[in-house]
């Protein structure tokens, strides 16, 4: 079976899995992130080298400071408990996003954790938060200019060094739980020929056969990348 080595999910749903049992939308985010954990094992079983979670979004600070705070204080419960598991696991984590605008407390924890998981050589965890592919593309071009680039050297090559995912590949697979239809800046950049999956699932509930579920239905896609 053919395995993507660049996995990207739009983890989507929270919300609405906890207004279906009459629970408040931040004890779905705490589910949330007991399916971040199962699918960081399955993942990594599976094969997978790179797994990227959309967590919050750069149009996210547009929620009720209640939840943005709640959601910055479970990042932050969460990164310290993910450290245990990734060490076991080899896994390596990254950030993917802008730390400008994070609570310093948030800016500190996921630093700490990519220092302490950098020399493991398993799969590459990469966490979205404050992530938007606008502001990432932009933030590149700024860079290429600042780096004294003349018009020929703005290549896609220059640009993508100056993403976020600098050195890693392309994704392959791009999975979006509770059915929308949509990208919401989300790796417009690296997505260009990703494969969609999009399941009714919410996001609390996809676990480790959903996720295998999802690589079946990849195994059997065709990839044409624009030949024949
Ligand atoms: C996804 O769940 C998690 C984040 C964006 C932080 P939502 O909170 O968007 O859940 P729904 O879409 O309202 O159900
Ligand atoms: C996308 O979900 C962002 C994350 C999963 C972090 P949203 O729930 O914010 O997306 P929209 O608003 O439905 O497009
Ligand atoms: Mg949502």
């Amino acid at each position: 079976m053919s395995v993507p080595h660049h996995v990207a999910i739009i983890m989507d749903g929270n919300g609405r899995w906890a207004g279906l049992r009459g629970w408040s939308r931040i004890k779905g985010h705490k589910e949330g992130v007991r399916a971040v954990e199962d699918i960081l094992d399955a993942a990594a079983e599976a094969g997978i080298q790179h797994l990227s979670l959309y967590a919050f979004s750069t149009e996210n600070w547009k929620r009720p400071s209640l939840e943005v705070s709640g959601l910055m204080a479970l990042l932050r419960m969460y990164l310290r408990m993910f450290l245990p598991k990734l060490r076991r696991k080899g896994i390596r984590f990254h950030h993917l996003g802008s730390l400008e605008g994070l609570p310093e407390g948030v800016q500190r924890d996921i630093r700490a954790l990519e220092e302490s998981t950098a020399d493991h050589t398993g799969m590459v965890f990469h966490l979205a938060v404050n992530y938007g592919s606008r502001l990432e593309i932009t933030q590149a071009a700024r860079r290429c200019v600042e780096a004294g680039l003349q018009p020929d050297e703005i290549t896609e090559e220059a640009i993508a060094a100056r993403l976020w995912t600098a050195g890693t590949p392309d994704v392959d697979l791009l999975i979006r739980t509770s059915g929308e239809l949509r990208i919401s800046n989300f790796l417009l950049w690296q997505a260009a020929y990703a494969e969609f999956y999009i399941t009714e699932c919410l996001w609390p509930d996809f676990r480790g056969p959903q996720l295998r579920e999802a690589l079946e239905a990849y195994a059997n896609r065709e990839r044409r990348f624009g030949g024949i």
